[in-house]
C-alpha cells in the first residue's frame, strides 16, 4: 500500500530556505542545485529509442513510498538543492502523485525551492494541468517527436498523438510554460525538425533537440538511430537564422534564436558536445538508487538508509558520500563497433 498520509515531523517542513547543513559540491568544484527524480519506471508508452517492446517493470515494493520521496527530495533542498524534476517513466502514471506535488509545493513557499517541474510525455497533462498550477508548477517539458499521428504510434508503439495534443493544450490553457522535447532520430523525424519547430514557435513553445544517447538494451540498433545534432542545426538553417542567446535553464542544453520566429531552439548534445563541466544534477531512481552521472554505471542507494532510521542524519552521510564520488563526466559513443549500450539501465529508469 502506498502511503500517502504523509506524518511529517515539523522539523522536515521549516527553515529550509536558510541550509543548516553545508552545501553539496563534488570534487570538480561543481555545485549540486538540481535533483531529477524518477517517481516510477512505468510509463504508457514503449518509445523505440527508450525501452523495449517487452520491459519488465519493477515490482510496486520496491518502490520509495511518496513519503520516502519527499524526504528524499527534502533532504537535498536542505543541502543547496534548488530545482526539482519529476521525471519517469512517466511521472503522471505514478498512483497519487499529485499528493507528492502538493507536498513538495511547500518548499517553493518557503523559497527553499526555486522550480518545481516535471518531464512528460503529455498523454495525462490534459487531467493534471490545473492541478500541477494549484501545485507551483510554472513549466512543464513534453516530448513530442512527430506530428505525424501514424508515426507517432509507430515510435511510441503505443501513444495518441492526439491525446499528447490535447494535453498540450491543456497545460498553455492552464498558463504552464510548455517545451518541446524532441529526440533526433535517423529515417524517423529527420524530415521533421523545421515542422516541429513551426509548430512549437506558433504556439510560444521552445523546443529542444536531443541526440540519442546509448541507454540500456532495446529491439534496435542504436547506431541506426544516431543524428549528430550538427546536422539537426544545418537542417534548421536552410529555413531559420539561428543566433546563439545566453538563455540558460539549469538544464544541458544550449540556446538559439530562430530570427524569423523570434522563438528558442535547444540542443542537448551529449555525443557531440560534452557540458559535463557545467554538470550541476544528480538523479534518483524510484527505488531510491541515486546516479552521479546519466552516462556512467556508479550509483548510491538510499532507499536502505532512508529506512534505517526515522532521522535523515544516514541519509544525508550516504548522499554526501556519494557526491563525493561523482565522476567528471560520461563517455557515451554510438558507432558500429561500439555494440553495447554505455550503461544497462534505460532512460526511464532515471527519467533524462
Ligand atoms: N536518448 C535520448 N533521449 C532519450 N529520451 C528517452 N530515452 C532517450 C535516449 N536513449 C528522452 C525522452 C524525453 C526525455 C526525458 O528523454 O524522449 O524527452
Ligand atoms: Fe515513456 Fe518517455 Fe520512455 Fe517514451 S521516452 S517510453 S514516453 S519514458
Amino acid at each position: 500500500m502506498l502511503r500517502t498520509d504523509f506524518a511529517l515531523p515539523e522539523a522536515n517542513l521549516t527553515d529550509l530556505a536558510i541550509p543548516a547543513k553545508p552545501a553539496l559540491v563534488d570534487p570538480f568544484g561543481r555545485a549540486i542545485r538540481y535533483l531529477r527524480v524518477s517517481v516510477t519506471d512505468r510509463c504508457d508508452f514503449r518509445c523505440v529509442y527508450c525501452m523495449a517492446e517487452d520491459m519488465a517493470f519493477l515490482p510496486k515494493r520496491d518502490l520509495l513510498t511518496l513519503e520516502e520521496l519527499d524526504r528524499l527530495c527534502s533532504a537535498f533542498m536542505l543541502r543547496g538543492t534548488k530545482k526539482l524534476r519529476l521525471t519517469g517513466g512517466e511521472p503522471l502514471m505514478r498512483r497519487d502523485v499529485m499528493t507528492l506535488f502538493r507536498r513538495l509545493s511547500r518548499h517553493l513557499r518557503s523559497g527553499a525551492l526555486d522550480e518545481l517541474t516535471l518531464t512528460t510525455n503529455g498523454s495525462q497533462l490534459a487531467k493534471y494541468a490545473k492541478e500541477l498550477v494549484d501545485c507551483g508548477v510554472r513549466r512543464v517539458n513534453v516530448s513530442v517527436d512527430t506530428l505525424d499521428a501514424a508515426k507517432f504510434r509507430l515510435l511510441t508503439r503505443r501513444g495518441d498523438l492526439a491525446l499528447v495534443l490535447e494535453g498540450i493544450d491543456a497545460a498553455q490553457d492552464a498558463g504552464l510554460a510548455v517545451k518541446i522535447n524532441a529526440v533526433a532520430l535517423r529515417h524517423v523525424n529527420e524530415d521533421e525538425f523545421i515542422p516541429l519547430t513551426e509548430w512549437a514557435h506558433e504556439r510560444g513553445m521552445d523546443i529542444t533537440f536531443i541526440e540519442v544517447m546509448p541507454l540500456g538494451e532495446i529491439d534496435g540498433q542504436r547506431v541506426d538511430q544516431y543524428i549528430p545534432l550538427t546536422q539537426v542545426t544545418g537542417n534548421l538553417a536552410e529555413r531559420f537564422t539561428l543566433e546563439p542567446v545566453a538563455y540558460a535553464t539549469g538544464g544541458p542544453a544550449r540556446y538559439m534564436r530562430a530570427q524569423e520566429t523570434g522563438g528558442r531552439i535547444g540542443f542537448i548534445t551529449p555525443l557531440t558536445h560534452n557540458f559535463c563541466e557545467s554538470c550541476n544534477r544528480v538523479r534518483v531512481t524510484c527505488t531510491g538508487t541515486l546516479f552521479m552521472c546519466l552516462g556512467q554505471e556508479d550509483a548510491a542507494d538510499l532507499r536502505a538508509p532512508l529506512r534505517a532510521s526515522e532521522g535523515d542524519e544516514l541519509l544525508h552521510q550516504a548522499i554526501e558520500a556519494a557526491i563525493a564520488r561523482k565522476p567528471k563526466g560520461h563517455d557515451f559513443i554510438i558507432d558500429r563497433a561500439t555494440q553495447m549500450p554505455a550503461v544497462s539501465r534505460h532512460m526511464s529508469m532515471t527519467g533524462g
